[in-house]
């Protein structure tokens, strides 16, 4: 069944077996000292039939961590438990794609190591709470504003990432570029309010995002890397006046680079047509997510529209996914209780 799906695509750099994407999941297992668990490696090999996992949003700093028990790729402890893992899911005939994020204002002081500050664009605090083991549920802390010349230390982190996400046997990497982490809040005007080089107009708040690419992109050409977007996407208390013309500029900025793909979440809920804005502006091959089952990837793929499609929450429950779309297996349903917990509980014990 699903004869398109099970066409093998090459991405840039990045070969894939399928075109099932495993999307990233945040599961919050990693020591707090965001070296990922050895539990870990299990749970990705399990999935290693996907045609490309992109991993949970990885931070390329201790400054950019915002989450309880997320994993780092900066620290020399991080980079070898993930070479241990990469190698692990690569035994198992998986390509993994590492997803680097960095919080910006979307974090807590409880979640990082002590005395490690929280920044920003521009000194505007969130809406809102976020868990931490010691404390519970807390208010988002106050961010500083990232000074000019602060800014090409984050975009060097990024960069940095990479090399080593590239060195450990990952096959490419993304830049998470939605939810509201630091990428989009330099994107929109809600977050934004610098009247620097990386502030004010659309072309100056694109820049952060488009010097970022291409540092990422300098470590191993860009046909590795990929970038996640969700024009619209009002996660994370974030907003911008107009993400449609934001986002148009935004492609066209990066359409010339020859990235590895662009991934989208339409976001059926959201104020904009999030496919037909990334076709219009955008001619490399894009990747679909969000609330797709096996028979619309289908269509999307076999009609060409979309190369690939991402699913999330399906790969929860079902490892794995891929035979059973193949079979056309009933999918299993997930625990919501146990989506952040630690331990391999609801983690790894899916069959
Ligand atoms: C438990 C969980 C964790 C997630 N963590 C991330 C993440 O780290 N990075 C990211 O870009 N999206 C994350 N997402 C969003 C998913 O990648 C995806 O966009 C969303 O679930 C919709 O796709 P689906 O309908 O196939 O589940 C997460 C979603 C879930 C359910």
């Amino acid at each position: 069944m699903y004869k398109a799906l099970f066409k093998p695509l090459t991405l840039g750099q990045i070969e894939l077996q399928n075109r099932i994407v495993m999307a990233p999941m945040t599961r919050n297992r990693a020591r707090p000292d965001g070296v990922p668990a050895a539990i870990s490696s299990k749970y990705y090999a399990l999935r290693a039939s996907a045609g490309m996992i992109i991993t949970e949003a990885v931070q390329i700093s201790e400054q950019g961590k915002g989450y309880a028990r997320t994993p780092g790729i900066h620290s020399s402890t991080q980079v070898a438990a993930w070479e241990q893992l990469v190698q692990t899911v690569r035994s198992n005939g998986g390509t993994l794609v590492m997803q680097l994020f960095h919080c910006g204002r979307i974090s807590s002081h409880h979640n990082k190591a002590p005395g490690v500050d929280t920044v920003a664009p521009s000194a505007i605090r969130a809406q809102g709470q976020i868990y931490s083991d010691g404390a519970g549920m807390v208010a988002f802390d106050s961010p500083r504003a990232l000074r000019t010349d602060e800014v090409p230390t984050v975009i060097e982190e990024y960069r940095q990432a990479t090399e080593n996400a590239l060195a450990v046997g990952c096959a490419g990497v993304e830049l998470h570029a939605t939810s509201g982490y630091l990428p989009a809040q330099f994107l929109s005007t809600g977050t934004n309010r610098r009247n620097d080089r990386y502030g004010g107009s659309v072309r100056n708040r694109i820049r952060f995002v488009v010097e970022t690419l291409e540092a990422m992109a300098s470590v191993s050409g860009a046909d590795r890397v990929g970038i996640r977007i969700c024009p619209g996407n009002p996660f994370n208390d974030l907003t911008d006046e107009d993400p449609g013309s934001t986002f148009a500029q935004l492609l066209q900025a990066i359409d010339p680079m020859g990235l590895a793909y662009l991934h989208v979440i339409r976001l059926a809920s959201g104020p904009l047509d999030n496919l037909a804005l990334v076709h219009r502006h955008f001619s490399g091959p894009i990747i679909y997510n969000d609330g797709y089952g096996a028979a619309e990837a289908n269509e999307v793929v076999r009609s060409g529209r979309a190369v690939a499609v991402s699913f999330a929450r399906h790969f929860i429950a079902n490892p794995n996914l891929v035979s059973k779309i193949r079979s056309g297996e009933v999918l299993a349903g997930f625990n919501r209780k146990t989506l952040y917990t630690p331990g391999p509980r609801g983690y790894t014990d899916y069959q």
